[in-house]
């Protein structure tokens, strides 16, 4: 019989991090600490066998493409392996649904890949890393999980609702306008809807190197929003933009010009909405395709490998 391994891939953030004193939880230095280092007094999953990797050691604001390639291919690599029965990402919160989002779209795997991290340094006299971990083992080790998703505070979010909601709470983690996927309770997954599915938009292994990625960048609707940053990109010169719109994808008219102009030069557009809850709802003399229900940082991502293709 096949012996089953968890593999931990470790990228830095606040889990990783170490603070001067026990009692400073904002004062500390991210990525510190290697992923072996973090996994020391965690329990093993009864019957599994665990490997790690460190794939990057950054402050996960710093998130960027030189990461995301090498971290989708790691995970490609260890998925194909039929000994391997799921991932854990160990990563900072800053960015973590844009990765989630990211690899699930690359990847759409078979097998749980489960990000998950820290509010609190490593050095915190309460430090929840931990905890977080032995949670995120849990469900890379349950039978019929499948996709990306995050693990935190007891709960599993999916890669396409996950979102970051609060700077500092111990539970920072919301599943927009869906629910979690579970809970997590005393290394048991209970489950609460089904696990993340769907088609890869571009697989990993197609990926572009990171210095020939589209150049997408996101702009706002807002009191006053004249459109001089849409015509400062198109100088520049840009591929796609994606709004954070009002509302129902309403935009400032001054912007929405200047956005059909880009559109009418060949840069793609897609309205998503700055609301953190619900979708932006088409409507029949629309302009500006909408983003099928994304945030704008994961729209972003979406019309990235859309524009890759
Ligand atoms: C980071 O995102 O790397 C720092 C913040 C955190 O992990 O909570």
């Amino acid at each position: 019989m096949i012996e089953r391994t968890i593999v931990v891939l470790g990228t830095g953030g606040t889990i990783a991090g170490e603070a001067a004193t026990a009692s400073d939880n904002v004062g500390y230095r991210a990525a510190q600490r290697g992923v072996a280092q973090l996994l020391h007094g965690v329990p093993a999953v009864a019957g599994l066998r665990m490997a790690s990797e460190q794939v990057a050691q950054i402050d996960s604001k710093d998130m960027d493409f030189a990461v995301w390639v090498p971290l989708a291919l790691r995970c490609a690599h260890w998925l194909a392996r039929d000994d391997v029965a799921g991932i854990v990402v160990t990563h900072g919160t800053d960015t973590m649904e844009e990765t989630a989002f990211f690899l699930q779209a690359v990847l759409a795997p078979r097998k749980p890949v489960v990000l998950t991290g820290a509010m609190r340094p490593a050095t915190s006299l309460a430090a929840d890393g931990p905890q977080n971990i032995a949670d995120a083992l849990a469900v890379a080790a349950t039978p019929g999980a499948q996709g990306v998703c995050v693990a935190f505070a007891g709960t599993l979010h999916g890669a396409f609702e996950v979102a970051k909601v609060h700077g500092y709470r111990m539970d920072p983690f919301a599943s927009i306008d869906a629910g979690p996927i579970a809970r997590i309770e005393e290394g048991q997954v209970r489950s609460l809807r089904p696990w993340p599915a769907g088609t890869s938009l571009r697989a990993a292994a197609d990926l572009p190197p990171p210095d020939r990625w589209p150049r997408v960048e996101i702009v706002a609707s807002h009191a006053g929003a004249d459109g001089a940053v849409v015509r400062a990109l198109l100088a520049h010169g840009v591929d796609g933009l994606v709004v954070a719109a009002t509302g129902n994808g309403t935009l400032h008219h001054a912007l929405q010009a200047a956005l059909l102009q880009a559109q009418a030069q060949g840069v793609a557009v897609r309205r998503a909405s700055r609301c953190l809850e619900g979708r932006v709802l088409p409507a029949a003399d629309d302009q500006l395709p909408h983003a099928q229900g994304l945030s704008p940082v994961k729209a972003r991502i979406a019309l990235l490998l859309e524009l890759m293709r």
